[in-house]
């Protein structure tokens, strides 16, 4: 006789990624997508491999080129959007999730790696954001954003005659040359692709331990969580709530003390 087995722990349906940290992520991969599709096309032209002018092939490679930018600057475009939710966010976009600065992130990370890396063991992670291994990689991901769109803009630069360009051929020459630029701008590329198969990896595998609808979060925003965490974390958010609704009473009474003594020796 087959039996049903059932492994769900008693779960709750918590909304985790606001709108905004799942356009920003899904812009990010098509950009990115296409940018290492383009770009692999840039630096290795097919019309100079096979040995033919370049004119015979119309302008296509000119598009190419003006496609990988528009791209680019879609890509900064979005990221400074993201870049204002660190501050504008809910708890899990904030800024300080992908820093690494307590000790509970770092015991977080070094748990991780032993699920992730070592497969010492499958125990889910339970965090109701990001874990922390993750959003430190994000924090890699975000630097790596910055130093694509610096270098490629001063390439750019290079033939441009754009307000601003000649801020980055500045910084062109200063910061060792077209050709250092060109090789630090490809192989970050290579770093990107590296994170791209590691990331959709974890992703899955974390959904399959932890059983919390992890990987179609990021279309819809809303996790599963078990149960006694979802009920600390509503318990913290009403603590932090309570405390904010005293401190506003405490001034109001300060103030009125103020003003009744202002009153008495007036
Ligand atoms: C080019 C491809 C991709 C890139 C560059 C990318 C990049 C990122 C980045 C930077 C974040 C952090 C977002 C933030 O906190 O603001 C993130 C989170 C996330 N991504 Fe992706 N992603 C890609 C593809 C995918 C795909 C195909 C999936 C599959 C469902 C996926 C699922 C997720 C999930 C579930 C999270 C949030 C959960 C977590 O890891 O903590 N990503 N991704």
């Amino acid at each position: 006789m087959r039996t049903v087995i059932t492994k769900k722990l008693p779960l709750r349906e918590m909304y985790v990624w606001e709108l905004p940290v799942r356009i920003f992520h899904w812009v990010n991969a098509f950009c990115i997508t296409f940018l290492i599709i383009t770009g692999f096309i840039i630096a290795y032209p097919p019309a100079i491999l096979s040995g033919t002018g370049a004119q015979q092939f119309g302008y296509w490679f000119g598009y190419l080129r003006f496609t990988h930018l528009t791209l680019g600057l879609i890509l900064i475009i979005n990221f400074l959007v993201r870049f204002y939710w660190f501050f504008a966010g809910n708890k899990f976009a904030k800024w300080n999730n992908y820093v690494p600065l307590t000790k509970r992130q770092w015991k977080g990370i070094f748990e991780t790696v032993k699920v992730d890396v070592f497969l010492l063991t499958p125990k889910p992670i339970y965090d109701i954001g990001h874990n922390s291994l993750a959003a430190t990689t994000y924090l890699g991901v975000f630097v790596l954003i910055i130093v694509q769109a610096v270098t490629g803009l001063a390439m750019w630069s290079a033939a441009s005659e754009a307000p601003g360009a000649g801020l980055f051929q500045d910084f062109l020459f200063k910061a060792g040359g077209f050709f250092f630029l060109r090789h630090l701008h490809y192989m970050v590329m290579w770093l990107f692709i590296l994170f791209i198969i590691a990331h959709v990896y974890l992703v899955f595998y974390h959904d399959y331990i932890e059983r919390n609808g992890i990987a179609s979060s990021i279309i819809g925003g809303w996790k599963f969580i078990d149960e006694r965490l979802a009920k600390d974390y509503v318990n913290e958010l009403n603590a932090t709530e309570e405390l904010d609704k005293k401190k506003h009473e405490i001034k109001e009474l300060e103030k009125e003390v103020k003003e009744t003594k202002a009153k008495h020796n007036g």
